[in-house]
């Protein structure tokens, strides 16, 4: 593997302390209180995601695993040869071997991560497997228009990789708007592979975000953890609970903080007041039907060309172009894996 240097800039994910706080106090001023779910992950957050991953009622990664080791040859034949695959939020990578063993002929391979440690182990990771990969790792906030690399030789297209139902983690406008930018990035002729966690019954969907060991209420309570020690603030974790439930008209699980009894907390200057059972929403998951998917990418002048299930039709992963740019050839769905069409 050839990896090209690479300088790490600030983490500009992460805002100044002065930011923070007024992202923070804005959240907590509003009705109902909410704070974004990036919150989640600073270095304990992360690892606690990893964990999460693991558990046996999580679902999702387990299936997209499943789903590119059964299928990543077929995406490497729709990607073509001589592809530049540019990966959002790359982490620890763990699904991108599967495709890569299939690329043919790959140009190049640019993860782009916010958290350096993660981004510095994929490189190393991949170093041993893929020898004669060139790997241009650039550190930066995906959601941010991104200045990719140099290829070091011209790429047939450009395909951005977005696993993991991440996308899922965006209320559609905002859904929208990232699928926009990432049309752009990809050119006239690029694509996006990108995986959504399917509609399913509520009670499977649940689980997943309230898993046995509670290691997804400690990923959630780890927020208050980390404001109390970026901003001084005093969140007694003892007084709050964490409450996910899917809201089956939204097609999303509902990630909550909740006060268990009356209390105030000290922010900077600002008290804050909760009341008993008061709920701060943290995190959506939205959950598409390859109908919604088609929607939401209808949206950002994309379509989708071909979609992948895994074996139990839990996952999908949808191969994205520019609307108009070839006729959709949507795979058959394993029975039971479609939802109604819910349009945001
Ligand atoms: C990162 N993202 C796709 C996860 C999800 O399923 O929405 C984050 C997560 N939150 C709680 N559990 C997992």
């Amino acid at each position: 593997m050839s990896v090209q240097a690479f300088e790490l800039r600030d983490d500009d994910r992460r805002p100044p302390i002065s930011d923070l706080m007024e992202i923070v106090q804005r959240g907590l001023r509003a009705r109902p209180k909410r704070l974004p779910s990036w919150l989640f992950y600073d270095e304990r957050g992360s690892a606690l995601f990893e964990a999460i991953c693991k558990q046996p009622e999580y679902y999702l990664t387990r299936c997209e695993i499943d789903l590119m080791t059964a299928h990543a040859g077929e995406m490497a034949d729709a990607l073509g040869d001589d592809v530049r695959l540019v990966e959002y939020g790359s982490g620890n990578a763990v699904k991108t071997p599967l495709l890569l063993r299939q690329l043919r002929n790959p140009v190049a391979y640019v993860p782009v991560e916010i958290s350096p440690e993660p981004l510095r182990q994929c490189v190393e990771d991949l170093a041993n497997r893929f020898p004669n990969l060139p790997v241009q790792p650039l550190h930066a906030d995906f959601t941010r228009p991104l200045r990719l690399p140099i290829p070091p030789r011209a790429p047939r297209r450009t395909v951005l990789y977005f696993p993991g139902s991440t996308i899922g983690n965006f209320e559609a406008r905002d859904a929208v708007e990232l699928l926009r930018k990432m049309r752009g990035e990809m050119g006239e002729g690029g694509g996006i592979l990108i995986g959504a966690d399917l509609k399913k019954d509520a009670a499977t969907i649940e689980a997943a975000y309230n898993d046995k060991a509670g290691v997804t209420a400690e990923f959630t309570l780890n927020m208050l953890v980390r404001l109390n020690r970026e901003l001084g603030s005093n969140f007694e974790l003892q007084a709050f609970h964490h409450r996910a439930h899917y809201n089956a008209m939204a097609g999303r699980i509902e990630t909550f903080i909740v006060s268990k009894r009356d209390q105030k907390v000290r922010v900077g200057r600002q008290q804050v007041s909760f009341a008993a059972d008061e709920a701060m929403q943290v995190e959506y998951s939205c959950k598409y039907s390859p109908a919604d998917f088609a929607a939401l990418a209808a949206r950002a002048g994309l379509e989708i060309a071909q979609t992948w299930f895994d074996p139990r039709g839990m996952f999908s992963e949808h191969y994205l172009v520019r609307a108009g740019a070839r006729q959709a050839t949507a795979a058959t769905m394993p029975a039971g894996a479609q939802g109604p069409v819910v349009r945001g």
